[in-house]
């Protein structure tokens, strides 16, 4: 049932570009307009939000901060994600217009579980993103949009996230659809740069050999480093999870911005550092990303850099570099990911670990 794969997860990385299409359909026309009456509230509920709260753990809490990018930027409604146990125990501020949206690939996390009952008895509305039929989240929320990975059978998460990205777009397009914000006209062609992901995850696949020579020559590494910025960050955080959790390794993913203000201490000779950069554009993230770069380089860090196809701005400061389609900054984060987890995967795999049941690690965290 492997396929001929060694591991569930690298089965199920190399199932993403299914994933992502199967997770797309039928909730588009072909004019770009979005269908998901499975959200179950009413236009006016929708335009009357005015928060979402999305709450989630691990992987998910991940996939939600790349959905508080996108969100916002599309509805201009303001969204907050937190940690589901963080979240419960805090006291938050839920109203009747409070959205609270909860991540959850297994559907039955405790943490987020308990997190969901706290903002129902708020009288918040909870909508779920899930990928098990018929879980207890999905059960217990008012609605629920099911993301369509299929069963996740690795305890490490990569097609979920996937299409828990999928789905968290597809909720801000829509959104911003219901309540026709100012960036209404630039739905339809999200929704075309959505259609044609899976393409997109093909092509990053397609450098896994490259991917598998850099997990090799590194598998003496006992730190590695992960730089982001922007839906680049959450990815930094998602390629540092899946070392710990697979390799057992020392490793932290940072803002890039955020290196001058301590974490540019741990630079030394030879640290394998992951970039994530954003693609090249109007703003000024890219520049920024490349002279953080520039500032690692000089410490001696072994540069990974993860780039946009044509930019040879980062040709200076890298070592090694995977080249990744050409995306917008939201939506990068879906090809982006990739390489990182085919590397955990690979390094994981090369150390001698199980790459599926890694240890003290269980598939669903069903207590508090
Ligand atoms: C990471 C991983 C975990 C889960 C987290 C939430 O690879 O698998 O961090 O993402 O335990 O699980 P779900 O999505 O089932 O609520």
């Amino acid at each position: 049932e492997k396929d001929g794969y060694d591991w569930f997860m690298r089965k199920e990385i190399f199932e993403q570009p299914r994933a992502i299409a199967d997770s797309l359909l039928g909730r588009h026309d072909d004019s770009g307009k979005l269908q998901l009456d499975e959200i179950r509230m009413s236009e006016d509920e929708l335009r009357d939000v005015d928060k979402i709260i999305i709450t989630a753990c691990g992987t998910a809490f991940y996939a939600g901060l790349v959905a508080k990018y996108a969100i916002e930027h599309w509805t201009r409604i303001p969204c907050e994600v937190e940690l589901a146990h963080e979240f419960r125990y805090r006291d938050p501020i839920l109203t009747r217009d409070t959205l609270v949206v909860a991540i959850s690939q297994s559907g039955e996390t405790a943490d987020t579980l308990m997190a969901i009952r706290h903002a129902r008895e708020q009288r918040a509305k909870v909508l779920a993103i899930c990928n098990t039929n018929g879980s207890t989240i999905p059960r217990e929320s008012d609605a629920v949009i099911y993301t369509h990975a299929g069963p996740e059978i690795g305890v490490a998460s990569t097609k979920g996230f996937m299409t828990q990205l999928i789905a968290c777009y597809l909720l801000g397009l829509y959104l911003a659809q219901v309540r026709g914000t100012r960036f209404g006209d630039e739905i339809a062609s999200v929704v075309d740069e959505l259609a044609g992901l899976p393409a997109k995850v093909e092509q990053v696949l397609g450098q896994a050999d490259q991917i598998y020579a850099l997990a090799q020559d590194l598998q003496d590494a006992r730190s590695v480093l992960f730089l982001g910025r922007h839906a680049g960050f959450p990815v930094a955080l998602e390629g540092a999870l899946k070392l710990k959790e697979l390799a057992y390794i020392h490793a932290e993913g940072f803002a890039a911005g955020e290196l001058k203000h301590g974490p540019i201490a741990l630079i030394e000779e030879g640290l394998p550092v992951f970039c994530v950069v954003p693609p090249p554009g109007r703003d000024l993230l890219h520049d920024k990303m490349i002279s953080g770069m520039q500032e690692v380089r000089a410490r001696g860090a072994r540069m990974i850099v993860l780039a946009e196809e044509g930019d040879d701005a980062v040709d200076d400061y890298a070592d090694v570099i995977f080249r990744l389609p050409k995306a917008s900054t939201l939506l990068q984060p879906v090809a982006a990911v990739v390489p990182l987890q085919l590397f955990a995967c690979e390094l994981a795999t090369l150390m001698g670990h199980d790459v599926d049941q890694p240890r003290n690690l269980a598939k669903s965290v069903t207590v508090e």
